[in-house]
């Protein structure tokens, strides 16, 4: 599925990502986890292709991807979101869905094509599919209301629900959690499990170590850009080096 192999970035004199190396594959829901400016986003911003590694390679479906072009890896079924959720926040909850990330014809296009049925049919699908994803998200009531008044949680959760209509094999999550309320982090927490039933795996950055412990079967843990540790939440917890990069 996703594999990372020996991959270097460095902003001037800081390595941010230090020959870092971790593989997915066979596992359904991992975590990446690490202090404050260990590298974590910069990670997910190597592999969604926002910037390019100075050294190393990136596979996904043993196709390499290292350089490639976000919208091109989200039609492969590559899909991220942000540590700050990035909703259109002028559009309403159900356009910011409709919307996906996938390939999707722009506006005005959209409007003309909307006169072929065919066209028709389908958006009448995805507005199925958006109804069901904002009903599970506990976000239906507010479908018509601009994406800008939802709460900052509800705003992560409409990112998800946005980032699961493009269909993604692969979606990597920078912090769902963070900054949201007990609450909404259940709805988080159930909704990434309930998606992952359905056959989709996922890529987490989480601060939250019952969260992360929760969710994920297999945790990588980066400091100073380097992989110190991997192995499972309990395995992680009593790891000498991950006490030691959280403390030091
Ligand atoms: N575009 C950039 N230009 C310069 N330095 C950067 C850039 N992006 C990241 N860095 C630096 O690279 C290091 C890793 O940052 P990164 O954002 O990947 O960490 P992180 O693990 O996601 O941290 P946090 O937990 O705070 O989100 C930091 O020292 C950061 O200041
Ligand atoms: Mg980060």
């Amino acid at each position: 599925m996703l594999e990372i192999k020996n991959v270097t970035k460095s902003f001037g004199g800081t390595q941010a990502v230090a020959g870092c190396s971790l593989s997915l594959a066979g596992l359904k829901i991992a975590g990446l986890i690490g202090p404050n400016g260990s590298g974590k986003t910069t990670l997910f911003n190597l592999i969604t292709g926002l910037i390019r590694p100075d050294a190393g390679k990136i596979f996904f479906q043993d196709r390499r991807i290292d350089g490639g072009m976000p919208h091109r890896l989200a039609a492969m079924g590559l899909i991220r979101t942000f540590q700050l959720s990035r909703v259109f926040p002028r559009l309403t909850v159900m356009d910011n869905m409709l919307l996906a990330p996938k390939g999707q014809a722009g506006e005005r296009l959209r409007s003309l094509l909307l006169r072929f049925p065919l066209v028709r049919r389908q958006e009448g699908e995805h507005r199925e599919k958006a109804c069901e994803l904002l009903d599970m998200l506990g976000i239906i009531h507010l479908q018509d209301q601009f994406a800008g008044n939802l709460s900052y949680g509800q705003q992560k959760l409409l990112e998800l629900g946005r980032a699961v209509m493009a269909e993604p094999q692969l979606i990597l999550l920078d912090e769902p959690t963070a900054g949201i309320n007990p609450r909404l982090i259940r709805t988080m927490i159930d909704m990434i499990l309930k998606m992952q039933d359905q056959g989709r795996t996922f890529f987490i950055i989480e601060h939250n170590m019952d969260v992360a412990a929760e969710l994920c079967e297999h945790i990588f843990v980066l400091d100073h850009g380097e992989r110190i540790a991997s192995g499972s939440p309990r395995e992680i917890q009593n790891d000498p080096r991950v006490i030691e990069a959280y403390l030091g």
